[in-house]
């Protein structure tokens, strides 16, 4: 009998991560069927066991609510593990606006803690996800994977700094690291502070929502289980010391995002668009080119875009009881004007 599959997860209770690990643990990725999975998050701000209670029961599942700036409890956790799906990242690009610290402890010294320790421990296989944001912004066309590093928010410097060094490790040492950067996701638990759950959750509220400046900034918006297929593709069959752009979404400016999500909720403009003070450094516009990942690993986004937001509006409008008590314990929703993980 071959030996079951080890996964280690980071970030495992956040946004994307939980959506990686329902799935996982729910058997959507047969390679890894079976698995015994650890989840490693810290439960900040942006992280809750609430994201995994639909899979809490299975026996295959373990939360380990740490950090992975934990030299300690890495070395005790990773011995044994074939893969590391490494989400964990303080994610919100306003936060690191007002406070970069947090955002270079976390994404740069706890990946690197993180890369030493799967080092040590001989891991088979370490998947970085990370962002189109570290290229900065882009006025025509798409980035491919070659393109130079330029970005503009502490945030996206340091999730650079994480890839960079990821990259680093496969280079200098022979760690099979892969690196993935996607574009702006959306889909159920992501926290009610980036644009879509902020702006669905205040009008769910009969409140307002705050456009940033003009409101021509273009995001290219891909569903979180696209996303999460393309993670496991690489997961699965990445060449070592690779990137691979995960994309294929929708792209919309602020204002025509705007208007579907109103639309959506059956609110009008005037009443419920307030203009918000433009975020310093706010990139125009990015597009990645994902010719790479389809050509070698066969990924095709599956959600259209339309049926995918009127499903996501549909999950806050039927889940208040995840996103009420967050949006009072962070205060989002008047008080902030942040529509975006860098939308
Ligand atoms: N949200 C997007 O649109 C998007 C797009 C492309 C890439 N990404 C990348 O995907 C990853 C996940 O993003 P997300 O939107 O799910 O973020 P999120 O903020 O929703 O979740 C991050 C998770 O990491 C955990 N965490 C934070 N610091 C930790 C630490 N020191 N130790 C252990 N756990 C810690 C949090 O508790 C939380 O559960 C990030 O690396 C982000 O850069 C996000």
């Amino acid at each position: 009998m071959s030996r079951q599959l080890r996964i280690l997860v980071t970030g495992g209770a956040g946004f994307i991560g939980s959506h990686y690990v329902r799935r996982l643990v729910r058997g959507a990725y047969p390679a890894f069927a079976g698995a015994a999975v650890v989840v490693l998050d810290k439960l900040t701000y942006a992280g809750t066991e609430a994201a995994l209670e639909p899979v809490a029961g299975d026996e295959r599942l373990r939360l380990v609510i740490g950090d992975i700036c934990d030299a300690d409890l890495l070395d005790d956790l990773l011995p044994g593990t074939d893969v590391v799906v490494h989400f964990a990242a303080e994610s919100h690009v306003d936060r690191s606006i007002t406070g970069a610290a947090e955002f270079v402890r976390t994404n740069v010294e706890g990946t690197h803690t993180l890369l030493r320790a799967c080092r040590n421990a001989g891991v088979g296989r370490f998947v970085q996800v990370s962002t189109d944001e570290v290229y900065g912004s882009i006025a025509e066309g798409s980035w491919r994977e070659d393109q130079p590093l330029d970005p503009s928010s502490p945030y996206s410097a340091s999730k650079a700094s994480a890839d960079l060094l990821a990259l680093a490790y496969h280079r200098t040492y022979g760690l099979p690291v892969c690196v993935t950067r996607c574009s702006n996701n959306y889909g159920p638990y992501q926290f009610p502070e980036k644009m879509i759950p902020l702006f669905v959750t205040n009008l769910l509220d009969g409140g307002t929502v705050p456009l940033y400046g003009s409101g021509h900034n273009v995001r290219e918006w891909l569903h979180v289980d696209d996303h999460c297929r393309g993670v496991q593709l690489v997961a699965e069959a990445g060449r070592p010391g690779t990137v691979y752009h995960v994309g294929g979404g929708t792209e919309l400016t602020n204002r025509e995002l705007t208007s579907l999500l109103l639309r959506e909720l059956g609110a009008d403009w005037q009443d419920a668009v307030r203009p918000a003070p433009d975020r310093p450094g706010h990139d125009l516009r990015y597009s990645i080119d994902d010719t790479r990942i389809r050509t070698e690993l066969g990924y095709r986004p599956r959600i259209d875009f339309r049926t995918g937001l009127a499903d996501t509006v549909r999950w806050y409008a039927e889940n208040r009881s995840w996103w009420e008590p967050l949006k009072i314990r962070a205060a989002v929703g008047g008080a902030v004007t942040a529509p975006a993980r860098g939308a």
